[in-house]
């Protein structure tokens, strides 16, 4: 495919190189080891319970399923799972999303009181006719599949949000990488089977009934094992408007390297959101092509992201848009 590319590059054809030509496949070697790439600092532990999971199970998705709850169940991160701030009335609602790359996802949104919103995305992927729940029908499905109720709302929480709501003009926070935002995850196993997931508090303080991108398939996570797979995290409303991972995904297919695919979508969010340039908005991709190779891309400095090779982690700081 790369050499059809360069090819076409070469004679001058380099539109023809980006676009898929049914029967040629986008195929690729994957990589000799399991590999992961996850956002934020927090990534490196995730990417480690997902090694673990991946050992455990050999299935890439319970790898990165597995990777994520960790997080989930982390106190001190206030934008996903336990810890993750309330919206405006005081309920810590969550979203998630989780997709293998043969297509099957799941997702669920504006989940409250349930620790681990990303297995109740898998549930619904493998067990029920749909793909997404969201709000009271997501709950009484999680309840009655088992997972135990839960306050999510600690006291360092519930104290943040009540000096939120004694401010004169409570107002939202700009989404940052001081409350981490999201977790996504993406994986490669040595068959090439990939799998992503993503989950989130989403905006502290939302509105409630708001959806960010992660629980949206196409916006915070897509996955292809054709292509690859690509997980966002940031101001979602932004991520939403371009359907960025997918278009990450739809990118790569054409020819693009997982990093220029990050930062094209990057891009096209600041073409079409133009509070961007105040500065408060942050948007960032991870990537991960299906021969293993990763990228990512932000708007603006402070995205990092994890890398997970064999037992070798690393956190990479990711390029951006505004210098
Ligand atoms: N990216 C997470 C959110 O906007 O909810």
């Amino acid at each position: 495919m790369e050499t059809r590319r360069r090819f076409l590059k070469s004679v001058g054809l380099g539109s023809l190189a980006s676009m898929a030509i049914p029967g040629i496949s986008n195929s690729a070697s994957p990589p000799s080891q399991v590999k992961f790439v996850s956002t934020w600092s927090h990534g490196r532990v995730a990417n480690k319970v997902a090694l673990k999971a991946y050992k455990d199970s050999s299935d890439i998705l319970s790898a990165v399923e597995n990777g994520v709850r960790v997080i989930e169940s982390e106190a001190d991160g206030r934008s996903v799972g336990l810890g993750g701030l309330p919206d405006r009335s005081g309920r810590v609602t969550l979203d998630a999303s989780i997709m293998r790359g043969n297509g099957a996802c799941g997702a669920v949104g504006a989940l409250y009181n349930i620790e681990h919103p990303i297995s109740v995305a898998r549930k619904i992927m493998e067990d029920s006719p749909h793909v997404m729940l969201v709000g009271d029908g997501a709950r009484q499905y999680a309840l009655q599949n088992g997972f135990p109720d839960k306050e999510l709302l600690t006291d360092e929480t519930r104290r943040d949000y009540e000096n939120w709501k004694a401010k004169e003009k409570p107002d939202l926070p700009p989404v940052n990488h001081e409350n981490h935002d999201t977790i996504g995850l993406l994986g490669i196993d040595p068959q090439g089977k990939m799998a992503g997931a993503c989950t989130t508090s989403g905006w502290a303080y939302k509105i409630p009934g708001r959806l960010g991108d992660s629980p949206i398939i196409g916006s915070g996570l897509f996955v292809d094992d054709e292509v690859g797979a690509a997980s966002a995290t940031g101001l979602g409303e932004t991520i939403i408007q371009v359907s960025g991972s997918h278009l990450v995904v739809e990118l790569m297919r054409g020819g693009k390297s997982p990093k220029e695919a990050c930062r094209e979508a990057a891009r096209r969010i600041t073409k079409k959101f133009s509070k961007w340039k105040s500065g408060d908005v942050q948007a960032a991709f991870i990537a991960m092509r299906n021969d293993g190779e990763v990228g990512a891309f932000a708007i603006k400095k402070g995205f990092q992201y994890a890398v997970q090779e064999g037992e070798k982690t690393d956190l990479m700081d990711a390029d951006y848009l505004t210098r």
